[in-house]
C-alpha cells in the first residue's frame, strides 16, 4: 500500500535495525481515517474467502480489525492478555513470547466467541517473529473454526515470523513489507 509506505517514511522512527516506532498513527495516536483505509484494504483481500469472523489481540490490532470487520460485515474478537476477572468457563488460551518486552503472556478468547463453523481472518498490526500470530492461530485450531488467513498492517521481513508461518501454510497479507531498515533507510519488499 503506498500511502502506507509513504506515512512509514514520513512519521516512522527507525530504531536500531530491529524496531520501527509508527506511535503517530498506529501504535499510540491513531489516524482514524488512515486506519479505516488499512482495514478495508485488508478486508478486500478476503472478500472471496467466507470470512464470518475477525481475531485480533489487544491492543493496536483492535482498531484496524474494526474497520476490516465493518468492510466485510463481521464481528470482531480481541484476545486478551490479561486473566479476566469474571473468566469463562470454557476459554482458549495459548503463550505467546514478546522479544519487545522478554516475557510470556498468555493470551485468551472465550470459547463461545469462536465456533467450528466459523471462518476467521486474524488481523494484527505488526508480524515480526512471529509469536502473536502463532498464539491466534493456535486459538483457532483449538476452536476447530476454518483459518482464512493473516491480514497484517506491516511486517519486518528481515526477522522469520512470516517464513515460519507461511512455511506452515497459512495466508499472509501484508500491507506493508520492510526488508531491511536503519536510521534514515527503509527498504521495502515489492509484494
Ligand atoms: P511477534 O508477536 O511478531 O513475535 O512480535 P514481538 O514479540 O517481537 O513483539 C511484541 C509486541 O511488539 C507486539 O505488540 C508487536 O506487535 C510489537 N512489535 C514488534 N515489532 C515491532 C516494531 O518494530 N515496532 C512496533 N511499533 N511494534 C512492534 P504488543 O506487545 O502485543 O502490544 P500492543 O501494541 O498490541 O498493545
Ligand atoms: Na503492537
Ligand atoms: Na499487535
Amino acid at each position: 500500500m503506498k500511502e502506507l509506505q509513504d506515512r512509514i517514511r514520513i512519521d516512522g522512527q527507525v530504531i536500531g535495525t530491529q524496531t520501527l516506532k509508527v506511535d503517530s498513527f498506529l501504535n499510540h495516536q491513531i489516524d482514524p481515517a488512515f486506519i479505516m483505509r488499512m482495514g478495508e484494504t485488508l478486508a478486500d483481500k478476503f472478500t472471496q474467502d467466507g470470512v464470518t469472523k475477525i481475531l485480533t489481540v489487544e491492543s493496536s490490532g483492535i482498531a484496524v480489525a474494526m474497520a476490516a470487520g465493518l468492510k466485510l460485515g463481521v464481528p470482531v474478537v480481541f484476545a486478551k492478555k490479561k486473566p479476566a476477572v469474571t473468566q469463562d468457563s470454557e476459554t482458549y488460551l495459548a503463550d505467546v513470547f514478546s522479544f519487545t518486552r522478554k516475557e510470556a503472556v498468555q493470551i485468551s478468547v472465550a470459547a463461545k466467541f469462536l465456533v467450528k463453523d466459523d471462518v476467521i481472518l486474524i488481523i494484527d498490526d505488526f508480524l515480526a517473529h512471529g509469536e502473536a500470530l502463532n498464539g491466534m492461530v493456535s486459538i483457532v485450531r483449538q476452536s476447530g473454526a476454518k483459518l482464512a488467513g493473516a491480514g497484517i498492517v506491516i511486517e519486518k521481513r528481515f526477522q522469520e515470523g512470516g517464513k515460519k508461518l507461511r512455511a506452515a501454510g497459512i495466508r499472509i497479507e501484508t500491507l506493508a513489507a520492510i526488508e531491511y531498515m536503519e536510521p534514515g533507510t527503509i527498504r521495502f519488499a515489492q509484494n
